[in-house]
């Protein structure tokens, strides 16, 4: 990459893996538009001896989760990263490594949903949910029973990140069931949605809402075995799981419709409670009470289809790196949004798929 010395640089750290995805060719031409030399950093060598950099762009979500699972070459890695970062406080993070792992953590980011009242105010919950921390299975139903969880449930890992089996969750339809949980892990109330899940991908102020297939509606009985799936197989743009076929008693159900005062109103919870500036969250509709269920919150998401996504990430790093100049300037320089930020901002949040300028590149992927 060629650097020109009067131009800010972005130094980007992502995974080989999703760096042979990225769409490195549109990446540079938006940089280089809107005043940005980009650099790929090294974390194996000391940042000190690379470029100097004004924006820190990464996707370290399943390093941080190794190192503070005990991986001494990723605690390696977060510590220099960590400590650069705190030698040159006036460097815009996105996002700040505290604030991702909020993320890494189901019961972390899912308490914080559950203890936000605004939101059931306005049709929109997190289902009930548990953490396992034992095989205990007579603990583990009094647990379940304290905290209102029922059958079916879904049974996902507590940590979200950093593993392939991350995302292998287990449908469980009863007591007997409960013993297939590996602790420590979190059972949440299955909510029947008709098989359609919502993303929605952020960019600091824009977001873009698709829709992916899910799981069919299910039902708690005495009889049924657990089922295992992984997130891939069912909820990818093109899965053709038999799991999302719906059974033909559930077909006479009306469509849900997503409601977009909703996923704002989810979306300014977030920015105020989490912070990022690249994230995303899943939607499913209740579809006995049409309430919207947020099941899972994603850092840096795969953003696929996001229309013109690098200009759109463009803009909004200038804007994180002027909001840091005058946070920087006022002596706070902890680089999470201020309150006034996100007051004045949150009121102008933006459909992205609602443009009607014709998109561009989408996703930030080679397709
Ligand atoms: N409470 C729930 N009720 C109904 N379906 C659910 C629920 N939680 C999860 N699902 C289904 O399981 C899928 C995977 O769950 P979740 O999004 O929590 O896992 P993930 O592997 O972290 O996903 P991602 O790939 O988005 O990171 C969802 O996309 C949805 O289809
Ligand atoms: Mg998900």
């Amino acid at each position: 990459m060629e650097c020109l010395p009067h131009k800010k640089t972005i130094g980007i750290w992502m995974s080989d893996k999703k760096s042979q995805k990225l769409n490195w060719k549109e990446f540079i031409k938006s940089c280089a538009s809107h005043g940005y030399n980009l650099v790929r950093l090294d974390l194996d060598i000391p940042l000190e001896e690379q470029r100097p950099i004004n924006v820190f762009l990464h996707k370290l979500t399943d390093v941080i989760a190794a190192a503070d699972h005990g991986d001494s070459k990723a605690s390696v890695i977060i510590n220099r990263v960590e400590q650069y970062l705190s030698n040159h406080p006036n460097i815009t993070v996105i996002d700040p490594l505290d604030n991702v792992r909020i993320l890494l953590n189901r019961y972390c980011y899912y308490t914080i949903l559950q203890n936000e009242p605004s939101l059931y105010k306005q049709g929109i919950f997190t289902p009930s949910f548990a953490e396992f921390t034992t095989n205990n299975i007579e603990m583990n139903i009094e647990i379940m029973r304290q905290r209102g969880v029922k059958f079916p449930v879904i049974c996902k890992p507590t940590i979200a990140h950093g593993s392939k089996s991350a995302h292998d969750m287990i449908v469980i339809f009863n007591e007997k069931g409960l013993h297939v949980c590996k602790p420590p892990c979190v059972v949440q109330n299955f909510v029947n949605h008709n098989a359609v899940l919502h993303k929605v991908f952020l960019i600091g102020d824009r977001y873009h809402i698709c829709e992916r297939p899910s799981l069919k509606n299910f039902y708690a009985s005495e009889d049924l075995e657990p089922i295992y799936y992984s997130t891939g197989e069912v909820c990818k743009a093109d899965s053709q799981s038999t799991l999302s076929i719906l059974d033909p008693h559930d077909k006479a159900d009306i469509t849900l419709t997503l409601n977009e005062d909703k996923i704002k109103t989810i979306i300014r919870i977030l920015r105020k409670r989490i912070g990022l500036l690249l994230a995303g969250f899943d939607v499913v509709i209740d579809n006995m009470t049409g309430s919207h269920a947020v099941i899972d919150i994603n850092v840096y998401p795969s953003y696929d289809n996001f229309p013109n996504f690098f200009e759109h990430l463009l803009d909004s790093i200038q804007e994180a790196e002027n909001r840091n100049v005058n946070i920087y300037n006022n002596g706070d320089c902890n680089g999470v949004y201020g309150e006034e930020f996100l007051g004045h901002k949150i009121n102008g949040l933006i459909n992205v798929g609602m443009d009607p300028i014709k998109y561009g590149v989408t996703g930030m992927n080679i397709n």
